[in-house]
């Protein structure tokens, strides 16, 4: 079982580059279901998930080639419209196939994703979405079967914000007979990167990024290329990274105007932060305070930084109060922490952590999911001796050689099978 062994101890100092993002890379393939011929992609991240994503195009007909960041999807006459469980129990990203299938060719099986470790990750208002549209959706055996003449245009109010439904809905809307309007749409920067994609392929979307979309339907839509924006999540990983070991670093090739929220909170914590366009820097700190933080949908504080902000606060001076509420279950990097020694008091979606700096010691801990993972590794950073996280496959998901780049800034850190 794949471990990664950090010594901690190392202060991380100089330069180093995000990758493509993840969440955007995911919706902008299956988005290439709607256009026959060939998109190209550049920017693109070596990931599990993107792999996985290519595995299942290649399933429905399509020809996925990579080169170094670039990487060419041909979609031709698809000979398969189903995803079947065996690939979407890999990657819950997959139901976002349901879309582009549905507004293309009125039929799908996709496999329901089932939950995960972060919670019930239900579909409901994806299916709802469809369904406003136009879509007959039933379950079958465990997959969504959908049908669908040709989609209507409609107003559709998501009652909880909803990223992946918004991107399927979006999707679906597209190649619909007139107008949808999105109301209560997430606004995330993968979103806009969505939008720009599909309307380089001629679709006509307008408010991607605001709470209000608008889709004018369009007869079709043909292939393009596009630069995928970079990862913001990975971005904020690597400066808290620097952060937690008192470094100075640089995050180039980001987009620090995509974690705004992430900056404010480390400057209220008594970082320098100084933000270009597309490069961010930290500056070193002996010591940080204790700030609350809670997670809620873009343009606030995201969800997927929760575990790492997590960790640089069992080293800051006086208590946080860290609320969850975008996921039930998002806290399971917590008892791995707590076996490293760090003061945190879990509730239902909050926890209490008590800062104490250089209080943990190196240990073996269990990654449960992508971002605790992550989490764990940044705890290991300053975990006095050597810290072992198991089942690293976790990261693997989403980051792309995360050791080499923590390597290049100073750190003591080891893959082992
Ligand atoms: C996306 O997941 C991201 N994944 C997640 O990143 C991220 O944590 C999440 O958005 C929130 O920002 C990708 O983009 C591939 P949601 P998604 O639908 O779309 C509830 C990572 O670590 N909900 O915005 O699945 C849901 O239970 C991953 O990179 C419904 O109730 O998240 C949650 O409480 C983890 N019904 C809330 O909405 C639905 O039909 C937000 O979920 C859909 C969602």
């Amino acid at each position: 079982m794949d471990a990664m062994v950090v010594r901690g101890g190392r202060q991380l100092n100089g330069q180093v580059s995000a990758s493509g993002a993840k969440n955007a890379a995911l919706p902008l393939l299956f988005a290439t279901l709607l256009a026959e011929g060939e998109h190209v992609f550049y920017n693109t991240p070596r990931l599990k998930d993107i792999e996985s994503t290519c595995e299942l195009l290649n399933l429905f007909g399509c020809e996925t080639q990579r080169d170094g960041q670039v990487l060419r999807v041909k979609v031709k006459k698809l000979k398969s419209l189903e995803a079947h469980y065996e690939v979407v129990r890999k990657m819950r990203a997959s139901i976002l196939c349901l879309g582009p299938l549905i507004g293309k060719f009125g039929q799908a099986q996709v496999s329901l994703p089932g939950g995960c470790a972060i919670g019930t990750r239900p579909i409901d208002l994806h299916l709802e979405g469809m369904k406003s549209l136009g879509a007959e959706i039933q379950m079958e055996n465990g997959y969504v079967v959908a049908k669908a003449e040709k989609l209507r245009g409609t107003t559709i109010l998501f009652e909880t914000t909803t990223v992946g439904g918004t991107e399927n809905v979006m999707m679906a809307a597209v190649l619909a007979d007139g107008i949808t309007r999105l109301e209560n749409a997430a606004k995330e920067p993968e979103i806009v990167d969505l939008a720009q994609y599909l309307n380089k392929m001629g679709a006509k979307i307008s408010g991607a990024g605001t709470s209000i979309i608008t889709i004018e339907g369009v007869s079709s839509l043909k292939p393009a290329e596009h630069e995928i924006i970079p990862d913001r999540i990975e971005t904020g990983t690597l400066l808290i990274a620097g952060a937690i070991t008192g470094g100075g670093i640089t995050v180039t090739k980001s987009r620090p105007s995509h974690i705004q929220s992430l900056i404010e909170k480390l400057r209220e914590s008594g970082f320098t932060i100084h933000a270009e366009r597309d490069s961010v820097t930290i500056e070193k700190s002996s010591a940080w305070q204790a700030v609350d933080l809670t997670t809620a949908p873009h343009p606030a504080f995201p969800t997927d930084l929760q575990a790492q902000f997590m960790a640089l606060m069992t080293q800051a001076e006086g208590t946080s109060v860290i609320t969850e509420t975008i996921f039930e279950n998002r806290f399971m990097h917590v008892q791995e922490l707590v076996r490293l020694g760090a003061d945190i008091t879990p509730k239902t979606r909050v926890a209490v952590v008590r800062g104490h700096r250089g209080s943990l010691q190196g240990a073996p801990v269990m990654a449960t999911d992508l971002r605790a993972s992550a989490c764990l590794v940044l705890a290991g950073l300053v975990a006095n001796g050597e810290t072992r996280v198991n089942r690293i496959y976790h990261l693997d998901r989403g980051y792309e050689q995360l050791e080499l780049k923590l390597e290049s800034l100073g750190a003591s850190i080891q893959r082992t099978h």
